[in-house]
């Protein structure tokens, strides 16, 4: 939070401190950093919408510690992503934390709290995003699908994911470090992002992709719309390159190309649900220690600024319990 003339520091706080939102208070046993936290942490982005001192953390993962709600007696294992959770009320970073029940996931059975938390938000976003290819009628037969900020947080369990369910997944990274952990998640292919950085060389390209998941935007993301075939399918959840597009309508009225938003935070309980229990699926088929890299709260702010910088390949989580 240093741009915000808050720097961020580890303080004690006692339980009366915490504001009371909602009327269950959760044991956080872990939490993680997505690209959201790092812009709290090190205040480069006007992320927080809220007085300070102010308590980050867009994901969580514990115990219903008190409750007068009775879909979440005591002993009940949750996690909560979005909703402005870490963004306009108190967050994750902290060992326990008001929380609503509307922003409470039962953790499905089979799925541990560290577990839910190296997939987090990305993982979930990750997961909508394929949802929204599926939906789209994009089978695995037509095509490549890009995956970009591949070794980031989204990216990484976009390629798990869409390798998965039968797809050919083009990784598009900025590190050449990561391309052994990218073709381990199961990338077929490698290509540059400085191949896609310069933005697209005419409105219709070459079409060479019949989707993308794109957690970059900007440039690169102006690149794929002009690179992806006839009635392609892009979902677009980030804006790690920048949150500016320049394009024109032609990929959209001569080719059918859609380009689907993705927004974890608000998503509905319904589908959200529906999404854990396929992380929850995916958990339990594949092995996501590979995505993690386990940081203490007293690390979180270098992490954020690592973060901050693309350095990061994988998933940050935080064990609270020591907290
Ligand atoms: N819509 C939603 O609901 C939703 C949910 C979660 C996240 N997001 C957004 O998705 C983005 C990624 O989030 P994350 O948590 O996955 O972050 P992350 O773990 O930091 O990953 C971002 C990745 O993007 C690439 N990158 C970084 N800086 C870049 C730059 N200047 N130009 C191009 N590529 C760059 C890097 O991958 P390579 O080095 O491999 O290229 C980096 O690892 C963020 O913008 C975040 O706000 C949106």
């Amino acid at each position: 939070m240093e741009g915000s003339g808050h720097p961020a520091s580890v303080k004690r706080l006692k339980r009366e401190d915490l504001p009371r939102h909602g009327g269950i208070l959760i044991r956080v046993d872990w939490s993680s950093i997505n690209y959201k936290d790092a812009l709290a942490v090190t205040g480069r982005g006007k992320i927080v919408r809220a007085s300070f001192p102010f308590v980050p953390g867009i994901d969580l993962a514990g115990t219903v510690e008190e409750s007068n709600h009775p879909a979440f007696p005591p002993g009940t294992a949750v996690l909560s992503t979005g909703w402005g959770v870490g963004e306009k009320t108190w967050g994750g970073y902290s060992r326990f934390q008001w929380m609503s029940p509307e922003w409470l996931v039962p953790l499905p059975t089979g799925l541990s709290a560290r577990q839910a938390m190296i997939l987090g938000t990305a993982g979930f976003t990750a997961m909508l995003s394929l949802r929204a290819i599926e939906r789209h009628g994009l089978p695995p037969e037509d095509g490549p699908i890009v995956v970009t900020g591949a070794s980031g947080g989204v990216g990484s369990f976009s390629i798990l994911l869409l390798a998965s369910a039968g797809y050919e997944v083009v990784a598009v990274t900025g590190k050449t470090e990561a391309e052994a952990y990218l073709y381990d998640l199961g990338a077929h292919r490698i290509l540059p992002r400085a191949a896609l950085q310069d933005g697209a060389r005419r409105a219709l390209d070459s079409g060479e992709w019949a989707g993308c998941i794109d957690s970059v935007g900007a440039r690169v993301l102006e690149a794929i719309i002009s690179r992806t075939k006839q009635h392609g399918v892009i979902a677009a959840c980030g804006l790690a390159g920048g949150s500016q597009l320049h394009t024109t309508v032609f990929p959209f009225i001569l080719r059918g190309i859609r380009l689907i938003g993705i927004d974890s935070n608000t998503c509905p309980m319904q589908p959200r649900k529906q999404a854990w229990e396929g992380l929850r699926d995916l958990a339990q088929r594949v092995d996501l220690e590979r995505i993690a890299r386990d940081v203490t709260l007293k690390q979180v702010p270098a992490a954020c600024e690592q973060l901050m910088k693309g350095g990061i390949t994988g998933r940050y989580v935080i064990d609270m319990r020591g907290a």
